[in-house]
């Protein structure tokens, strides 16, 4: 996000506007806690994670209290425009605002890349190298122990970064959310290695991953301001059914919010500071309820509303050239 930030203050002060920081979300702006953002405050923050502005997953049509101070705060504060950047929930906020006539724009952050209408979400391709490089490291101990390795990965509703990085680690198996999980295929296949001479293999699975529809693995029942629950654990369970089909020895790693943290890759950085910088151009041409969106190589603008309506899956064209590798 601070590519982002960054890029929108240097665009801004270039045209001659000025930026307030709104901290920690719609959070923020329900309690009026801002900060001026000038070239001294994004000085070096191209290369940090996270975000200089701090996040939270506030949601303000919640609470009618909460969404009437957010509005009186936008007033107050002078803002001739909003630059909303998220993913579903936060834009979904965002696509609401703008349909009560709040100068809004969006930018497009999940690493779940599960946005529809761009190509990518900047932060999925920082954490998609992190559980690359985490299943190559996997592979050795793996190799070594004779062992199966499951590895869980974060995506709630779509299996992006498993299939990515999947591929790119060369799992032997990905299981995502889209395809409910077939446990005796997958013991065949890894049965069908071991026979091959393979006496490890490398399972990757999204943390949305279900056994049956509608069975999605929660840490707890209790939901977000979204309606979410904490997901977590399909690998643990999958890892214990695999040793009892099979009788391999295996092995569960969770990558978790590993997968969230550091310095965001070459791409993310360029990508962000792409979207930065257009998101400004959006709003100096007036172009409000739109979000920035990257297709193919260009930066272009789509409906909020097109970005939030559907989540974007997994293209099954790339799932099944992962499934050559199956193994
Ligand atoms: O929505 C993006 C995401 O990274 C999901 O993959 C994951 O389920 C969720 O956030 C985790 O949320 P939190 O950080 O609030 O636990």
């Amino acid at each position: 996000m601070n590519p982002v930030i960054r890029a929108v203050v240097k665009k801004s002060k270039s045209v001659g506007l000025e930026v307030v920081g709104i901290k920690n979300g719609w959070k923020g702006l329900i309690l009026k806690d801002t900060l001026v953002l000038d070239f001294q405050s994004v000085s070096g923050i191209l290369p940090k994670g996270g975000t200089i502005l701090g996040t939270s997953r506030t949601n303000p049509y919640k609470d009618p209290g909460q969404l009437s101070s957010l509005k009186t705060h936008y007033r107050e504060l002078g803002l001739d425009a909003l630059i909303a950047i998220g993913g579903e929930d936060t834009l979904g906020v965002a696509l609401r605002l703008a349909r009560e006539g709040f100068q809004v724009v969006g930018v497009p952050k999940t690493i779940d890349n599960d946005l529809s209408e761009t190509d990518y979400t900047f932060g999925f391709d920082t954490a998609v190298n992190i559980a690359m490089e985490c299943i190559d490291r996997l592979h050795t101990t793996a190799e070594s122990h004779h062992r199966i390795m499951v590895v869980e990965v974060m995506g709630r509703h779509a299996g992006w970064i498993a299939v990515h990085a999947g591929i790119a680690g060369g799992a032997d198996v990905i299981l995502i959310p889209e395809i409910p999980i077939d446990l005796d295929e997958v013991c065949a296949v890894l049965r069908r290695r071991c026979e091959g001479g393979k006496t490890f293999s490398i399972v990757v699975v999204a943390e949305g991953a279900e056994l049956g529809k509608g069975e999605a693995v929660a840490q707890d029942q209790k939901l977000d301001e979204f309606g979410h629950v904490r997901l977590g654990g399909i690998g643990q369970t999958v890892g214990k059914r695999i040793e009892e089909k099979t009788g391999f020895e295996t092995r569960v790693t969770v990558l978790g919010h590993i997968l969230r943290g550091g310095s965001p890759s070459a791409f993310d950085r360029v990508l962000g500071t792409r979207f930065g910088v257009k998101a400004v151009e959006l709003i100096l041409s007036g172009a409000f309820g739109r979000m920035v969106s990257l297709k193919g190589n260009e930066i272009v603008s789509i409906p909020i509303e097109a970005a939030v309506q559907k989540l974007k899956t997994v293209d099954m064209g790339l799932y099944d050239i992962s499934k050559i590798f199956f193994g």
